[in-house]
């Protein structure tokens, strides 16, 4: 893994992220997706302010990073330890933390927001920040869910406003859906475009559209194999080793239900078919309701589609 130069942002118009060079990102939310994408900023030589909302959680975060970065390390530089040595230190130097974004802002290229996945708390975080940070810096959400032009609506830079929807673990996961509303700038895209690029990541371009490209495809999948179960067409194990044999995925769709989380799931169908309510891939399902309600949410409960000890 190389240190970068910092890239320009070209851009044909004369938007105000034209020619805007990405060198400091803040990380707003040091959560398991904040802390791997203030990882992989810092690994790649930008200046990175992790902001949480106390001390307490920044510094577990900063040692999360540190031990994978550890990890990282043993790989990447098994035979050069004084290499290996080297990046983690300036990997590290390039983290700095704060628990008041408003001050770090003001010095910020981009501001990339990790925080609670909820509606509100976004809006007003970036309606706030809106007021304090320069004309060219990018706004970035990394919602799962929720519509990046309603977080937007928050602020007066929709043109500079986008998705940068990560996966996790964010160093492992070589992909970045970039999400661009109707007001986003070609400018603004190339420039996450790009910066993806530079994490190291293949990005993909998206429409706000719910759940974007994955989830999209990949939540509705799911819940129609829930909806099988549910009729009792096939049982919940035959179920998954026909999508593992028949199409060759790694996890069948109950099994990657439970490790997803099944009020996570629940929480993001609601949301969407709240919202399209005329749409039938997001109809409810008794089944995940009920597993819900008995607080079976998979595997961080023990108990899901499946027992897990
Ligand atoms: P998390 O719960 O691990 O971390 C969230 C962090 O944000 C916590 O440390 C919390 O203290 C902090 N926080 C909450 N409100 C804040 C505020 N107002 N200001 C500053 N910090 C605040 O959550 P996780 O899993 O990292 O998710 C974060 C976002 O990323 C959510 O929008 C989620 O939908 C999205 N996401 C999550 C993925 C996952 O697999 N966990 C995958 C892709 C996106």
């Amino acid at each position: 893994m190389a240190f970068f130069t910092h890239q320009v942002c070209r851009g044909l118009s004369s938007s105000a992220v034209r020619n805007v060079v990405i060198k400091h990102v803040t990380v707003i939310g040091s959560g398991q997706m904040g802390a791997g994408i203030a990882q992989i900023a810092a690994s790649t030589g930008h200046s990175v302010t992790l902001v949480d909302t106390n001390d307490e959680i920044l510094k577990k975060a900063v040692k999360g990073i540190e031990g994978n970065l550890k990890r990282v390390v043993k790989k990447k530089f098994a035979d050069k330890p004084e290499a290996g040595e080297e990046f983690i230190q300036k990997a590290l130097q390039n983290v700095s933390t704060s628990t008041d974004a408003a001050s770090v802002v003001q010095a910020s290229d981009l501001v990339v927001e990790a925080i609670v996945e909820n509606l509100k708390i976004k809006q007003d975080l970036f309606g706030g920040l809106d007021k304090l940070a320069p004309a060219h810096t990018i706004f970035a959400s990394n919602t799962s869910s929720l519509s990046i032009t309603d977080i937007a609506s928050s602020t007066n830079r929709l043109d500079r406003f986008a998705g940068l929807h990560f996966f996790n673990p964010v160093p492992v996961m070589k992909l970045v859906e970039v999400i661009g509303i109707s007001a986003t700038s070609q400018e603004t895209l190339d420039c996450l475009l790009n910066f993806s690029k530079i994490l190291g990541k293949t990005p993909v371009s998206c429409k706000d559209t719910p759940g974007f490209i994955v989830n999209r495809l990949l939540l509705p999948y799911i819940i129609e194999a829930v909806r099988m179960y549910e009729r009792g067409h096939a049982s919940k194990e035959d179920i998954d080793i026909a999508m593992k044999l028949g199409c060759g995925y790694p996890m069948g769709p109950l099994e990657l239900a439970d490790y997803v989380g099944l009020d996570t799931m629940k929480f993001i169908m609601d949301y969407w078919s709240a919202a399209n309510p005329e749409n039938p891939s997001f109809a409810q399902s008794e089944l995940l309701n009920k597993l819900v309600a008995e607080g079976k949410f998979g595997k961080k409960t023990g108990e899901g589609f499946y027992k897990y000890k």
